[in-house]
C-alpha cells in the first residue's frame, strides 16, 4: 500500500526543472523516476504544466487519492487513479509531467516490493528473450540545435548486432566516427540537445559522412549497421503555404515532393527507420509513403529483427491508442515511438504498445530531447519486448539508459 508521493523539482539535460517523484510503501518498497522533456513536442501530446505548478496540482489533487489507497504493483490501479484525479483526457490539470513521474515511480516501488527488477515486474515471467536494437542519435538539428541540419536527426541502427552490448557500443562508435570524418572535411562541431553532433552543414553532406561512418564501423565490428532518420516533418511544415521548408539548404517541398523525397532516401541509403517525415495532421500522406516503402528490405536478405523499413509516427501517434487506430484504419505507418510521457502514464504506453504489436506495428520506445538520470524507459523496452529504443549514442542521460540495458542483459543472460 503507498503510504507516501513526495514530488520536488530536480533539473533535468537542458537545465531547466522537471518532476522527481518518489513512491513509498506500506512494506517499505521504494521507487523515485522523473518525467523527461521534449523540444520538439507534437500538437497532440498530454501537457506539460511548469513543475513548480504541476507539482502543487498533483499534491493537491492526486496525492491524497493515492495515498492509503493503491498498492504500488498494480499499475493499472495507480494509473487509474491518476486518470481520475486528473479530470481531463490530456492531464492538463496535474501536467503530465508529475503524472509520468508518480505512474514510473509507482512501478519501481511496486518492482521492490516484489524483490524483481522493474523490466520483469512490468513484463512478467514469459516477457520473451529479445533485446531492442538501440537507435543512436550521432548528427542532428532541427529543434535540437541552431545552425545545424533540418533533418532533426540521422540515427544509427546496429541492426545485425549479437547482442545489446555490441549495438551500443557499435553506436558510440559510429557517433565518434562521425567526428572523424567532420574533422577530415574542417567542419567545427558542437552537440545537440541528445548529444549527436550539430555540424552547420546541409542535410546531403550530413547523408555522405553519416554513410561512410556507418560503412566503416560495419566494416570494423564485422555485423550490419544501418541508419535512420527522424525528419519531424512536423517543425518544418509550413501549414499556410503547404510546404515542408528545408531552412539551411534553402528548398520548399510540398507534400507529394516531400514523399518522393523520403523515398527516394530510403532506396539510396537503405535506409532501415524513418521518423515523422511527414506533418502530424497528414495520415494520408504517412499511408501513401508506408505503401510504397513499408515492405523495402524486406526480400533484401537482411538478417535481423529488422527485416523491413520502418515507417514510424512519433508526433502523428503521441503514444496515444486513439490516434493509432486511425493510423491502423489508413496503414499510416507500420511503426510507433513510444514515450509515456507524451500520454502521461505507463499503463497507456502499455496499451499503445500492445495495440502495436496485434497491428504489426513494431514499438520503438524513446526518450526525449531533455532527459535525466531516469532508465525507466530501458525496463519499459525490455519488458514490453520492443524490437528498438532510441535513446541517443552518447552523453550521461543517455548512457544512463544504455548502460542499463546492458546491466538487464547481462543479469537476464
Ligand atoms: P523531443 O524530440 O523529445 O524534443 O520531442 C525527440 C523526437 O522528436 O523524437
Ligand atoms: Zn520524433
Amino acid at each position: 500500500l503507498i503510504t507516501d508521493v513526495r514530488l520536488r523539482r530536480i533539473l533535468d539535460s537542458r537545465g531547466n526543472p522537471t518532476v522527481e517523484a518518489d513512491v513509498l510503501t506500506e512494506s517499505g518498497g521504494f521507487g523515485r523516476a522523473a518525467a523527461p522533456s521534449g523540444a520538439s513536442t507534437g500538437e497532440y501530446e498530454a501537457i506539460e504544466r511548469p513543475p513548480t505548478e504541476a507539482i502543487a496540482a498533483a499534491r493537491e489533487h492526486a496525492v491524497s487519492r493515492l495515498v492509503g489507497e493503491a498498492y504500488a504493483g498494480n499499475q493499472r490501479e495507480v494509473d487509474a487513479i491518476l486518470r481520475a484525479a486528473d479530470g481531463t483526457d490530456d492531464f492538463s490539470k496535474i501536467g503530465a509531467n508529475s503524472a509520468v513521474a508518480i505512474s514510473m515511480a509507482a512501478a519501481k516501488a511496486g518492482a521492490d516490493v516484489l524483490g524483481a527488477p522493474l523490466f520483469q515486474h512490468l513484463g512478467g515471467t514469459f516477457r520473451g528473450e529479445n533485446f531492442p536494437i538501440p537507435l543512436g542519435n550521432v548528427v542532428g538539428g532541427g529543434e535540437h540545435a541552431a545552425d545545424a541540419t533540418d533533418i532533426q536527426e540521422f540515427l544509427s541502427a546496429p541492426v545485425g548486432a549479437p547482442s545489446v552490448e555490441d549495438a551500443v557500443f557499435a553506436n558510440a562508435d559510429v557517433h565518434a566516427t562521425v567526428a572523424d570524418l567532420l574533422e577530415e572535411r574542417g567542419v567545427p562541431s558542437g552537440k545537440g540537445d541528445e548529444g549527436a553532433w550539430a555540424p552547420s552543414i546541409d542535410d546531403e553532406t550530413a547523408f555522405e559522412i553519416v554513410d561512410e561512418a556507418v560503412s566503416q564501423v560495419e566494416a570494423e565490428v564485422g555485423f550490419e549497421i544501418r541508419f535512420g532518420l527522424d525528419v519531424a516533418a512536423a517543425e518544418m511544415y509550413d501549414a499556410d503555404s503547404e510546404t515542408y521548408e528545408y531552412e539551411s539548404a534553402g528548398i520548399s517541398r510540398d507534400p507529394d515532393e516531400q514523399i518522393d523525397y523520403i523515398a527516394e532516401l530510403i532506396d539510396e541509403y537503405d535506409l532501415v527507420y524513418v521518423e515523422d517525415p511527414l506533418d502530424e495532421n497528414d495520415y494520408d500522406g504517412f499511408a501513401e509513403l508506408t505503401d510504397r516503402v513499408g515492405d523495402a528490405g524486406a526480400a533484401s536478405g537482411h538478417d535481423s529483427r529488422a527485416d523491413r523499413t520502418l515507417i514510424c509516427g512519433d508526433d502523428l501517434f503521441v503514444t496515444n491508442t486513439v490516434r493509432l487506430e486511425e493510423g491502423i484504419d489508413v496503414g499510416a505507418a507500420n511503426s510507433i515511438l513510444i514515450k509515456p510521457n507524451q500520454i502521461g502514464t505507463l499503463t497507456d504506453a502499455f496499451d499503445a504498445i500492445e495495440l502495436a504489436t496485434e497491428n504489426g506495428y513494431d514499438s520503438v520506445v524513446s526518450h526525449r530531447s531533455g532527459e535525466t538520470e531516469d532508465a525507466t524507459i530501458a525496463h519499459l523496452a525490455v519488458g514490453t519486448d520492443a524490437p528498438f529504443i532510441k535513446t541517443g549514442a552518447v552523453g550521461g542521460e543517455r548512457t544512463a539508459k544504455l548502460n542499463e540495458l546492458i546491466r538487464i542483459a547481462d543479469d537476464a543472460t
